[in-house]
């Protein structure tokens, strides 16, 4: 759970290192991710990860400081605006996804508080690319961190993993700070 002082500061922290790369039109991707649920949203119905509002914001920012500590210890080639434009972007899909799961008698699930809504189901990894796309470019390096960020849990990827982990390795790491994020963290 994450109070209203957290979300702030997360939030903050955020759209800082966002405009921090400078990059043509990440005031309008910042702007997108205000006015959009970004920052309110949760990671997980509740079953998962980061099932609290604030939690999709918390992940992202975890996900992303994971993500750029592997670069540094494994001397990956991966610019920093890089890594924070996939960590923060890695889940776009996630936003406007997630609804209040409401009981008949018009309380909230505690078990499940959250039930999804995709209203543009164009898989997990292709969907964040495409939302980050609309705002600014992508490097074709920043493209594959989040379309494959999900790893060998995407039903895809058998096709293309050697491909992938020939030429972009650095994609194994973003999968494993995702994924030890949820885990350890429980974010
Ligand atoms: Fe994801
Ligand atoms: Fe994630």
């Amino acid at each position: 759970m994450l109070n209203k002082t957290e979300r702030k500061e997360n939030q903050e922290r955020i759209t800082r290192l966002l405009k921090s790369t400078g990059r043509a039109g990440i005031e309008e991707l910042v702007d997108y991710l205000e006015t959009s649920d970004y920052f309110e949203a949760p990671a997980s119905s509740g079953q998962n990860h980061g099932g609290y509002a604030g939690g999709l914001a918390h992940h992202s920012y975890l996900v992303y400081e994971e993500f750029q500590h592997k670069v540094d210890r494994y001397n990956l080639n991966v610019p920093e605006e890089s890594a924070i434009i996939a960590g923060l972007c890695h889940d776009l899909c996630k936003v406007d996804y997630y609804k209040p799961n409401t009981l008949k008698d018009g309380s909230f699930s505690k078990s499940k508080p959250y039930v999804t809504q995709d209203d543009f189901p164009l898989g997990h990894g292709e969907k964040s690319v495409a939302i980050a796309q609309r705002y600014i470019e992508l490097t074709n390096q920043e493209a594959m961190l989040i379309r494959w960020h999900m790893g060998n849990y995407d039903p895809a990827w058998e096709f293309y993993a050697r491909k992938i982990e020939e030429r972009f390795p650095e994609v194994l790491a973003i999968h494993h700070a995702d994924n030890e994020v949820a885990k350890y963290h429980g974010v």
